[in-house]
């Protein structure tokens, strides 16, 4: 037997116990006399003393031992002369009877600790060394827990837990495919899924009516804090419901999700909310309701009292920065430079400072105070607040204040990361117009079912008709989204034409799911959470990372595993395939 407990579990009730411990030397202090051990596993430290008494052997390994070494100790319980409150083992140490190097270890390249010295990149080289840091462990547990709490939810509910393959066609979420050729068939090539989309809706045609995964997912798309090349979802779909049904059992789940791990209570039925309504207070479609600051449209205020800038523009909108007021010319300065920087495309931003002096702004001589104070009460503002607006491009406009709203959140800290705004934003528009390619383009994907009432503009007006897609959202994040499908082969082939596709394309990549939807389709819908994010939102951490045990880096390579990496010409040729070279 390698151990007796583990390095976490020893209290003031196993002295004079004899007890093994294995596990790694963080640290050794030599004091003379004594030499202390501090011995890490995954549940803790356990300080291990080595008298001057000690037998010969066991002072011998003392002195030789380094970090990281492997280690196995038995000793006796002893309650310590100067304890430690702040470590769970602290009441106790061991004395050592027995030392054994199980295995030496080279030098870290950094120090293994809560808090390390050493850069990311480093740290990502040496992933499994990074992954012995108390901060990665706990992640490493919270995405366990959540995991384990999510079968039990969806178990319970009748839910049945089905694998689907990873060798598969394209699919079209709207991201490139990581492909993967097939000796087998020369010249042709699987795709990675994008999500199972696809097949879950192939296992409702198989009356599997209560489906779901946790899968990985494939997209090749670019890396932001929270995407990852492959990443996980909580994949679901039922047969036979309608939106309502799958918000229902959802949000259910998420509210017992916050409690199981969390234990938070949400008593309350989540915000619903339309995607325009958050475009419009908040200019995005995953709004953080952990502070207020709502948009106000004030185009009618403020267009055609000779301001060029707002005469000429589409839409106008601002909003109230509570409690504001005092920010200095410098700061408004800075919070321009901001909005100005490429990647949020701001011309400018306008400002109204209301406090007990009375209302001033950048734009006074343009209006009157009466005017400049009917702009600020429109913006919800009060006495020491500051209101910012920005203008142009309805959409635009609204996204660049979105990233105006919450770098004043960060600043002001309201966004804290132990607080929890979840809500579901609803009646998503069905099409996305891109102004590149002069086409629409699904906002969700092709088999989103657009809402009954609407069906009439498909043909003539598709910018106006809305799905029956939602999405979940918590602190300015999408978790999760998903929607009622079409099940009709006749109004899947309309959403094709919609979208662009000809007949014979339609059929070339979407005809298995067509046939199929000719065999006694049930109506049915679903939803996908994205498994990373969660448990980053749950962790409090900004980027989905540091929950993935080996991820890549932004470049989208493992460094750890050097991948992607060449291969052999055998294995080329093998595959039919020759290489180009870069320009
Ligand atoms: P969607 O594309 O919205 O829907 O994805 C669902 C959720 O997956 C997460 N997610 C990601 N997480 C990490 N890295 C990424 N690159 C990444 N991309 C997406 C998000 C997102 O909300 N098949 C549909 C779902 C459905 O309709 O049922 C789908 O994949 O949290």
């Amino acid at each position: 037997m390698y151990r007796t407990h583990t390095c976490g579990c020893l209290r003031a009730d196993n002295v004079n116990e004899t007890v093994t411990l294995a596990g790694w030397v963080q640290k050794v202090r030599n004091l003379g006399a004594m030499t202390f051990i501090d011995l890490r596993d995954r549940y803790g430290i356990t300080q291990i003393v080595v008298e001057e008494n000690s037998p010969e052997a066991v002072r011998a390994t003392a002195a030789s031992l380094g970090r990281e070494y492997v280690l196995q100790v038995t000793g006796r319980v002893v309650e310590r002369s100067s304890k430690n409150p702040k470590m769970p083992t602290g009441d106790i140490e061991v004395a050592a009877t027995e030392l054994k190097v199980l295995n030496e270890a080279l030098t870290p390249p950094f120090t293994i600790e809560e808090e390390s010295d050493g850069g990311d990149d480093l740290r990502m080289k040496y992933r499994y060394l990074d992954l012995r840091r108390p901060p990665l462990q706990r992640a490493m547990i919270l995405r366990h827990r959540m995991a384990q709490s999510i079968r039990r939810f969806l178990d319970s509910e009748g839910f049945l837990e089905i694998e689907t393959p990873y060798l598969v066609g394209s699919t079209p979420e709207g991201a490139r495919d990581f492909v993967v050729p097939s000796r087998m068939n020369p010249n042709r090539f699987y795709a990675l899924p994008q999500s199972p989309q696809t097949l879950k809706q192939l296992l409702m045609v198989a009356g599997y009516d209560k489906y779901f995964q946790i899968v990985r997912c494939f997209r090749d798309e670019d890396l932001r804090a929270d995407r990852q090349p492959e990443f996980t979802q909580i994949d679901c779909e039922m047969a036979f419901v309608e939106q309502e049904d799958i918000l229902e059992v959802f949000e259910r789940w998420a509210k017992y999700m916050f409690k199981d791990v969390m234990d938070i209570d949400f008593t309350e039925p989540f915000r619903r909310m339309p995607w325009i309504e958050a475009m419009e207070k908040y200019g995005s479609d995953k709004p953080d309701l952990r502070f207020g600051m709502e948009f106000a449209d004030i185009t009618d205020l403020a267009k055609g009292h000779g301001f060029s800038v707002f005469d000429g523009a589409d839409y106008i909108t601002g909003f109230a920065a509570t409690g504001c007021a005092a920010y200095t010319r410098k700061q408004i300065d800075a919070l321009t430079d901001f909005v100005k920087r490429p990647q949020v495309g701001a011309k400018g931003l306008v400002w109204i400072r209301i406090d007990e002096s009375g209302v001033k702004s950048s734009i006074d001589k343009f209006y009157t105070p009466e005017q400049v104070q009917a702009m600020a009460e429109r913006c919800g503002a009060k006495s020491g607040d500051m209101v910012f607006i920005m203008c142009g491009e309805k959409f635009k406009t609204l996204t660049r204040l979105c990233a105006l709203r919450l770098e004043i959140g960060q600043q002001e800290g309201l966004r804290d990361p132990k607080k929890f705004a979840p809500l579901w934003v609803v009646d998503f528009p069905m099409f996305e117009w891109d102004e590149e390619t002069q086409r629409f383009y699904a906002m969700h994907h092709p088999f989103t079912s657009p809402k009954p009432e609407d069906v009439q503009y498909l043909e003539s007006d598709p910018g106006r008709v809305r799905a029956n897609a939602y999405d979940f959202v918590c602190n300015g994040t999408e978790i999760g989204g998903g929607s009622i499908r079409i099940h009709d082969a006749k109004l899947q082939a309309t959403i094709f034409k919609c979208l662009g596709f000809t007949p014979e394309k339609a059929q070339e990549q979407f005809g298995f799911l067509m046939n199929a939807f000719r065999y006694g389709a049930p109506p049915h819908g679903g939803l996908a959470f994205g498994f990373d994010r969660l448990c980053s939102l749950f962790g409090g951490a900004d980027s989905i990372r540091d929950y993935i045990a080996f991820p890549k880096n932004n470049a989208g390579r493992d460094v750890m595993l050097d991948a992607p990496s060449y291969i052999d010409q055998a294995q080329l040729d093998e595959l039919f395939l020759s290489l180009v070279k870069p320009e």
